[in-house]
């Protein structure tokens, strides 16, 4: 049995290289020659596509999903899911959750990919329970990251919970592509050693690392790995399908995809990325290796956002005392994983951090938040006295943040019973508000144009 590969090319190759702005057509174009390549799943939706969708393309992401069942009838669509943040940026209540997850196997996906930022396994449950429950196949990713707690030990600990929570997969999610190669061996070795889960990796090309971890963690038994296709892989996205698939031919990691779909797909999919390089979405500096990323242990994105904030602040020749400022504060906070909303909470804190001359002077409500225990446990605990000048003797909260809030679906339904045509869309008003109204309400508009029309 060889290495199974999952495609990224219609998630996270087009969110890490433009943006996430690929439209329903471009996503379908390729569609019936990657269903032929044999992969052991396409990755198609997640919180960025979906909000793209409703905020900058005026399409409705479900009816993707719908259409790309359609076309896709050998391979697995796989989602990827913020935990109990569904594909949002607060924390759901239960029945929103599991409303979500029935719908979005209803619609068609097959894996569910659940992770939290802070690897907080209490906000993994709610939707844990609801795929099973909806009989969709249940995979966990942990955040990988690197820090004094973040050994191999912890994740192993967190693999065994993980496990016995009733996932059918894990995943490693190094979201800033810092993997080392030989780290991702002792890491893989250490997991298919304790756990009896298939293990998958995902990672980013950001650092020049990627390929070298891959075949280093393919090498210590990993099962399955993310790769998207040539015209969407490399620089801030995945290691190129094509090349691997070349790279282990004839091994015992054979992942025996096939090379004339591959080529078929390839083809089409050139055109889409000629498309936003023209439009200049997508942007040659993402192509390039930056190995920064990996000396300064922050997702490439971070650090363009630091760049930007300390811009227009006209203080851009202060980076690199914001760059040793962004590890003190992510000490102070227990170490999170640099992942959103993390990395944006942690990036914005040390900026203020250098630009007010007083550390903590200025503080977000969103490290407010964080201090109160309402995203979930801190990796290591944090530090006291930063937190005693912040909330003072406010109590924290050390149960589940979410459960302090009530059942939203029936409420929302009711609410929205003369703009939502579906549960689908009362989900997408939960999720995104004003963003996901303004496009249900324009298309309503159209569809009733188009009925006349059919009537007459
Ligand atoms: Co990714």
């Amino acid at each position: 049995m060889g290495v199974k590969v999952v495609e990224t090319c219609l998630r996270d190759g087009h969110q890490s290289l433009f943006a996430t702005r690929m439209t329903t057509p471009e996503v379908l174009l390729a569609l019936e020659e990657l269903d032929k390549v044999g992969y052991h799943a396409i990755e198609i939706w997640g919180g960025a596509t979906f909000d793209s969708c409703l905020r900058f393309l005026h399409e409705d992401p479900w009816e993707r999903l719908r259409q790309a069942k359609k076309i896709c009838k050998n391979t697995k669509l796989q989602m990827l899911f913020r935990g109990q943040n569904i594909l949002g940026y607060r924390h759901y209540a239960d029945d929103v959750v599991e409303k979500f997850v029935e719908k979005s196997l209803k619609n068609g996906i097959d894996i569910i990919r659940i992770f939290d930022a802070l690897n907080d396994i209490r906000n993994l449950e709610a939707a844990v329970k609801a795929t099973k429950k909806y009989g969709g196949e249940c995979q966990i990713a942990l955040s990988y990251t690197t820090s004094p707690v973040h050994t191999v030990e912890y994740y192993v600990e967190l693999a065994k919970r993980v496990e016995s929570l009733g996932a059918d997969s894990l995943c490693i999610k190094d979201m800033a592509g810092v993997l080392l190669p030989k780290d991702a061996y002792e890491l893989i070795s250490a997991l298919k050693k304790n756990t009896k889960l298939p293990i998958e990796l995902h990672s980013h090309c950001t650092g020049g690392l990627c390929e070298m971890t891959y075949l280093k963690a393919i090498e210590a038994g990993v099962d399955i790995v993310d790769c998207a296709l040539s015209p969407l892989s490399g620089g801030t996205s995945q290691p190129c399908t094509e090349s691997l698939n070349f790279a282990l031919q004839g091994t015992e990691y054979d992942p025996h995809l096939n090379v004339d779909m591959l080529n078929a797909a390839a083809s089409k999919m050139q055109s889409v990325r000629a498309k936003y390089l023209a439009n200049g979405l997508l942007n040659p500096k993402v192509l390039s290796v930056n190995a920064n990323i990996i000396k300064y242990q922050v997702p490439g994105g971070m650090l363009s956002n630091l760049i930007n904030q300390l811009k227009a602040q006209g203080a851009e020749q202060r980076l690199d005392e914001v760059l040793s400022e962004v590890p003190l504060v992510r000490k102070d906070m227990g170490y999170p994983p640099l992942v959103t909303p993390l990395s944006q909470m942690v990036g914005t804190q040390a900026v203020l951090n250098v630009i007010s001359g007083e550390r903590y002077k200025i503080v977000p409500k969103e490290i407010n938040e964080y201090l109160h225990g309402r995203y979930g446990a801190s990796p290591a605990p944090v530090n006291e006295e930063i937190r005693k000048k912040i909330i003072g003797d406010d109590p924290v909260i050390t149960y589940r943040p979410a459960d302090d809030l009530k059942p939203e679906f029936a409420e929302l339904k009711k609410q929205y019973k003369g703009i939502a045509k579906s549960d689908e869309d009362v989900l997408s008003i939960a999720l995104f508000g004003d963003v996901a109204i303004k496009y249900i309400n324009e298309r309503n508009e159209e569809d009733a144009v188009t009925t006349i029309r059919v009537e007459a």
